[in-house]
C-alpha cells in the first residue's frame, strides 16, 4: 500500500523491536536484469516492493520479457522471470517509463545500447534533471549512439548488436555507471573493463558472478569478457541495509532503544553505515549468517549509546552515499557531524544537500550547507515543524526519524515518497514506539 502524501510524525520516547527490511533495491534491479538476459526462467524472492523496482519490470514486460509476480510475503515479491537469452530483447512500441529510478535508467541504458535498436526511456520530474552525460560518454564511445535534452532525460538509445570493448574509469565513483558500462561489454566481442579510484559497491559483479557469467575484479579494475551467456538462477534478494538504516539511526538516536534488523545484506560495499554508527556511538551488533551464492545475509543489532562528534571523509562517502541524509538526522539528536565530499548529493532524487538544510532549519535544527557536504550541530534540541520530502524518499524517512527526537510534531509533506523504496515505511515506524 502506498503511503499517504502527508504525514505527521510525533515524537517518540524510545523504539524497540524486531524487524525485516524490504528487499534490496540495488540488488532487485540487477537480478531482473540479469534474469531478462538469461537462457532459462528464473525465480527470484524477497524482491523489492518499491516503487523503483516496479519500474525496472515495466521496462522489461516492454522489451518483451515474460515477468510474473507468483507470490507476496513479507520479504517481498516472488517473480518467475522467462530470459530471452544474450542480446534477446525486443524493440519496445512506446517510451520506457523509468519513474523515479536513477539505476533503471543507467542500467537499463547499458543493455539498450547493445541491442541494435531505437528505443526511448523517460521518467518523472525528478529523474528528468539528473545526469546521464556519466553513461553517454562510456556508451556512445561502445557504438551507441544516444540523444538527450543536454545529457538529461529522455534518452533515445540507438544501440549496436556488438558493442565495442572498452578501458573505461567513471569521473565520479558510480556503481550504475560501472554496471551499464560491463552490461553493454558483456554483449561486445572482447574485453572491457572499468577502473575505480574509489570501489563502488559491487552487486552486478557477485550477481554476474550467480548467473554464471565470469568477472575479475583485480588492481587494474573489473572485467568481463564479451559473449558470455548467462544461465538462469534461483535467487533470493537479501534485506535492503540502506532501508533498514533508518531503523539503526532511530534505535541509536533514543535512549532505552533496542532494534534487532533480521536477513539484512552484509555486503562489505554496504556496510560503511555500520562503522560510522559505532563512531557516532552507537552500539551495534553484527551476526553475520551464511554467505551462500550472490550476496552476505545477517542479523543486526543496534542500541542506544551516547552521541559524539564525528567527521565523514570522501572517500568514505560512495559506501554511504544513501544514508548520509539518515546520518544527518542521527546527529540532530545530540551529535555533531562534519560531511565533505559528497558532491554527488546534490544531484540525487532532490538536491538532498540544500533539502535536508531547508528541512532540518523548518524543524529547528542547526545544519551549515557546503556545496559538497554539510555540517549539523544536535546541541539543541529540534522543535518540530513542517517539511517537504520534494519527491524524495530518502528525504521523507530521514526526516521522520529526526522528527522522533523533537519537542513537538512534524508535518513531513510528499512523505508518500517513502513508497519508492519501502511502502511499509510509516506503519513499521508507528509499530516500533515502545
Ligand atoms: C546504486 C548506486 C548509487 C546509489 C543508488 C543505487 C546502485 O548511485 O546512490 O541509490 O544500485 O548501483 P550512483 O551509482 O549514482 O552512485
Amino acid at each position: 500500500m502506498a503511503s499517504p502524501q502527508t504525514v505527521t510524525v510525533q515524537p517518540a520516547s524510545r523504539v524497540r523491536g524486531r524487524v525485516r527490511p524490504p528487499g534490496d533495491k540495488s540488488i532487485s534491479h540487477r537480478y531482473a536484469l540479469l534474469s531478462a538476459l538469461a537462457d532459462g526462467t528464473s525465480l527470484i524472492q524477497g524482491y523489492s516492493t518499491g516503487g523503483d523496482c516496479r519500474s525496472t519490470l515495466d521496462c522489461l514486460r516492454s522489451l518483451g520479457v515474460s515477468v510474473e509476480e507468483t507470490g507476496r510475503s513479507a520479504e517481498g515479491l516472488s517473480l518467475r522471470i522467462d530470459g530471452r537469452g544474450l542480446g534477446g530483447l525486443r524493440a519496445p512500441a512506446g517510451i520506457l517509463d523509468a519513474g523515479n529510478s536513477g539505476s533503471t535508467m543507467r542500467m537499463l541504458a547499458g543493455l539498450l545500447a547493445a541491442h541494435p535498436f531505437a528505443s526511448t526511456m523517460g521518467g518523472d520530474e525528478s529523474l528528468s534533471r539528473r545526469p546521464m552525460k556519466r553513461v553517454i560518454v562510456p556508451l556512445e564511445r561502445m557504438g551507441a549512439r544516444i540523444a538527450s535534452t543536454d545529457g538529461r532525460p529522455p534518452l533515445t538509445i540507438e544501440g549496436v548488436a556488438a558493442p565495442t570493448p572498452i578501458d573505461f574509469e567513471p569521473e565520479v565513483p558510480s556503481a550504475q555507471v560501472k554496471s551499464a558500462v560491463l552490461l553493454a561489454g558483456l554483449h561486445g566481442n572482447g574485453v572491457t573493463r572499468v577502473r575505480e579510484s574509489t570501489p563502488t559497491r559491487d552487486h552486478t559483479e557477485r550477481a554476474l558472478a550467480a548467473f554464471g557469467v565470469t568477472v575479475i575484479t583485480d588492481a587494474q579494475g573489473i572485467s568481463v569478457k564479451g559473449g558470455q551467456r548467462l544461465s538462469a538462477n534461483n535467487l533470493s534478494v537479501p534485506g535492503d541495509i540502506s532501508s533498514a538504516a533508518f531503523w539503526m539511526v532511530a534505535a541509536a538516536s533514543l535512549s532505552g532503544s533496542e532494534i534487532v534488523i533480521e536477513h539484512v545484506g552484509l555486503n562489505r560495499s554496504r556496510t560503511g553505515i555500520l562503522d560510522i554508527l559505532k563512531r557516532m556511538g552507537a552500539d551495534v551488533a553484527i551476526d553475520m549468517g551464511s554467505d551462500g551464492p550472490g550476496e552476505p545475509i545477517g542479523t543486526i543489532t543496534v542500541r542506544h549509546g551516547g552521541l559524539t562528534t564525528t567527521e565523514i571523509v570522501p572517500r568514505e562517502v560512495p559506501g554511504v552515499i544513501d544514508e548520509l541524509p539518515v546520518l544527518g538526522a542521527l546527529a540532530t539528536h545530540g551529535g555533531e557531524l562534519h560531511v565533505t565530499g559528497a558532491g554527488e548529493l546534490r544531484v540525487k532524487e532532490s538536491d538532498r544537500i540544500s533539502a535536508l538544510a531547508d528541512g532540518f532549519r523548518r524543524m529547528g535544527g542547526d545544519i551549515e550547507e557546503f556545496p559538497d557536504g554539510f555540517h549539523i550541530s544536535g546541541r539543541e534540541r529540534l522543535t518540530g515543524g513542517e517539511v517537504d520530502a520534494r519527491h524524495d524518499h530518502r528525504l521523507a524517512m530521514a526526516f521522520a526519524i529526526a522528527a522522533l527526537g523533537a519537542s513537538g510534531p512534524t508535518v513531513i509533506h510528499d512523505a508518500g515518497a517513502a513508497a519508492v523504496s519501502y511502502p511499509e515505511f510509516f506503519s513499521v515506524l508507528e509499530s516500533l514506539r515502545a
